[in-house]
């Protein structure tokens, strides 16, 4: 069992495949001229799948796969399959832009429910937002993941003056889709642009949609990140995940390790652990991971608070999030 100083124990482990993109987003890409990692520095499958085999033998039943896109590595294919041996959950966060190239190999590795990014309904605003003109193709892909019997997540990025204004035209969607829809407040990270007046807040959010609905709160999952809500009637349902104003570090139970195989304790961890160069030299990495688990801070990677009113993202030490994962 990996157990944290405040009695979290940690179960969940969120993989990045590689911090590479088929789009652009801005609040995701550093602003400056960004290097991809050459392949050379990524964990290689192999490396991927003996160093999750660990973590399970050290406690962990699920797995996700992140980016940059997980999908668009040459060999995802394969490690889907590799991993799925394990005994975990196995799930995904994807821009769902190659899905229509992956349901019988997620069929085939058992994935069940997956988390699909799409931060507008309007196609001309995507393109804006991502400086790709992909738009039909991944909302083509969620539908087409739906009728083939996969639960599907949808992770909307609320951007105050940008997005803000389509929050009723998501719970419209989901009057006759069966979509899982997660409002999130925008989350500071190097270069990405944040700014305390971009966060539309939880609060925010449930004004904007009771204009048009009435909804009822629904009963979370222990280790929920996002508190969940229904419309009566609709076949769909939301959730809001509010890091900035109501986070929900005290049930964390999620461990993350990048492409190049760092070990981040937080999404917000200010320190990283390198078990791939320790893998590499023949170490043995059990000791570094339940570590960097006693290292962990109480919240947000003790870098801020809710009171964001008046923080800077630069001041916060952490990687981008596209190297991140999420
Ligand atoms: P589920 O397993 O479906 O609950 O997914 P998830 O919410 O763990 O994963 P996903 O990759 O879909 O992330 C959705 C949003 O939650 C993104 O904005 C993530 O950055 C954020 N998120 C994921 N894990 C954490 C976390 O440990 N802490 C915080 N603060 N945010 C997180
Ligand atoms: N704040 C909140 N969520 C973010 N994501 C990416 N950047 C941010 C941010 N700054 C979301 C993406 C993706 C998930 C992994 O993280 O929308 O769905
Ligand atoms: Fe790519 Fe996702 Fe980042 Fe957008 S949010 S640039 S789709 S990794």
């Amino acid at each position: 069992m990996i157990q944290d100083r405040f009695g979290r124990t940690h179960n969940y482990l969120r993989i990045s495949l590689t911090d590479n993109c088929n789009m652009r987003c801005f609040y995701c890409m550093p602003e400056e001229d960004y290097d991809f990692t050459p392949v050379s520095k990524l964990m290689q499958a192999h490396e991927i799948e003996a160093l999750a085999k660990i973590f399970v033998e050290e406690g962990v039943d699920k797995i996700r796969l992140t980016g940059g896109e997980p999908l668009v590595r040459k060999d995802a294919a394969n490690i889907l399959l590799a991993l799925s041996k394990l005994p975990v959950k196995l799930t995904l966060t994807t821009n769902g832009t190659r899905l229509h190239e992956f349901v019988p190999v997620l069929r085939e590795a058992g994935v069940r429910s997956l988390n699909i990014s799409l931060d507008t309904l309007q196609a001309d605003k995507f393109q804006v937002m991502t400086r790709r003109n992909l738009f039909d193709k991944i909302y083509n892909n969620i539908h087409l993941l739906i009728d083939h019997g996969f639960h599907v997540k949808v992770n909307m990025v609320v951007m105050k003056g940008l997005n803000d204004n389509e929050i009723p035209d998501f719970i419209a969607w989901t009057k006759h889709t069966p979509v899982h829809v997660r409002f999130i407040e925008f989350m500071p990270f190097s270069g990405n642009r944040w700014t305390s007046n971009k966060v539309v807040s939880l609060e925010e959010i449930l004004a904007a949609i009771a204009i048009k609905y009435d909804y009822i709160r629904l009963q979370d999952a222990e280790n929920d990140t996002a508190k969940g809500f229904t419309v009566p009637g609709h076949a769909g349902t939301f959730a809001i995940i509010s890091t900035m104003t109501s986070p929900f570090c005290s049930g964390c139970n999620r461990m993350r390790l990048t492409a190049d195989g760092k070990m981040k304790n937080c999404l917000f961890s200010r320190t990283e652990t390198d078990l791939l160069s320790a893998f590499r030299r023949g170490d043995d990495v059990r000791p570094l991971i339940h570590q960097s688990i006693q290292d962990k801070a109480k919240e947000l990677g003790g870098q801020f608070t809710t009171d964001f009113e008046h923080l800077h993202a630069e001041t916060i030490d952490n990687r981008s999030m596209i190297t991140i994962g999420g």
